[in-house]
Parts: C-alpha cells; structure tokens; sequence
C-alpha cells in the first residue's frame, strides 16, 4: 500500500545524479524536517505496532538511519546489512545490481537466529536489486522477513512488484512514476 502523505513535498528531487538521467529522491531534506521524519517513522512502523518482530534488518547507508528508529519504536534490535568489507566478524555476502550500479552487500552470520521475524528497512525501492539481495541474505541464515518497508516507491522500476513475488509483504508512504 503506497501513501501519499504531506511528507512527500519534503523530498528532494536532483537531476543527472549520481548518474545521467537519473531524477535522485534525496530524503536529506525530509530526515532533517522533525515532524517529516517523526511521520515517517510513525507510518513505516504502524502495522506491526504491539506485535513481535525479533530484528529490523537495515541496509547501508540510508537505511541505517530509518532502520535504527524503527527498531527503536518496536523495541526490535537492528542488524546492519552492509558494502563489502565492513564487518569485522564472520559474513555471509551476495552481489546485487541497482538503478545506477553493481556491488556487494554482507551481513553477520549470526546476526539473526533461524526463525526470528525480521523487517527489512530501507529508504526507497527502484529496481529492487538491493532488497532482494538483502532478502536473500537474511533468508540464508533463516531469518523469517515479515515485511519490507520504504519511505519511497519508484513504482515504474518494478523493485516492490519484485519483493512481493518472493512472498515479502512491501510498505511504501509514497510513490515517484
Ligand atoms: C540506494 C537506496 C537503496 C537502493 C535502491 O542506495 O538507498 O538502498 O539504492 O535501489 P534498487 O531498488 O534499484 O536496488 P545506494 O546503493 O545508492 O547506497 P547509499 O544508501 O549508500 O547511498
Ligand atoms: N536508489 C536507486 N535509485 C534511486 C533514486 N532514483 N533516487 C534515490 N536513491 C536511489
């Protein structure tokens, strides 16, 4: 379900980055409105309020910031999932492509216990190559993904219709075409 909230005016549109004809969502400036960022964080987590979520799994860089406040608000403890060779203990890693891009992304193998419900969050889905990877890590090492979240929905690059044919239930607040 995509909301189109009165946050959306606060996220900034920059052409030709990082990248020719790519229109980048930058969500800087909504993160730095507080009552933006406090809506945001209120909606993303709203249907699992009260409910047991084990992990919220955040993705590098944005999604650490979302990632650490919904944790928060759910009393859940946070798993950064990360660039290549950031984490100091044993990984387990997968290569993924973007909207502008190819690398690799890891996360701790024991981060998450086999069985534990997990919220992936990150700040937008475009082509959905990084949050499928991100699934696929933390289904390797057993986790159970309950859902996905995203402030920003870029519904044309196909990445929430993605997630949802791998069974992950996908909440986004608003949507770019
Ligand atoms: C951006 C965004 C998502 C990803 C979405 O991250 O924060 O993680 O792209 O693109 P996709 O759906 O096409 O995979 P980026 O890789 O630019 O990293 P950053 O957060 O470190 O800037
Ligand atoms: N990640 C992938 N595509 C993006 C876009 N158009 N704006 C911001 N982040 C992105």
């Amino acid at each position: 379900m995509t909301f189109d909230l009165d946050i959306k005016s606060t996220v900034r549109t920059i052409r030709d980055y990082p990248k020719k004809g790519i229109l980048f969502r930058d969500i800087t400036t909504l993160l730095a409105d507080a009552r933006a960022f406090r809506r945001a964080v209120d909606e993303l987590v709203h249907p699992w309020a009260g409910s047991k979520v084990d992990k919220v799994a955040g993705i590098e860089a944005r999604g650490f910031i979302l990632g650490g406040a919904v944790a928060h608000q759910l009393s859940a403890g946070f798993v950064p999932i990360r660039k290549k060779g950031k984490l100091p203990h044993t990984t387990v890693r997968i290569a993924y492509s973007l909207e502008y891009g190819i690398d690799e992304m890891e996360m701790h193998a024991d981060a998450v216990q086999p069985g534990e419900r997990v919220i992936l969050v990150d700040d937008l889905i475009a082509t959905g190559g990084t949050a499928e990877g991100a699934v696929k890590l933390l289904r390797q090492i057993g986790a159970n993904v309950v859902a996905a979240c995203f402030i920003v929905d870029l519904p044309d690059l196909g990445g929430a219709a993605k997630l949802r044919a791998m069974n992950v239930p996908v909440r986004t607040l608003m949507a770019f075409e």
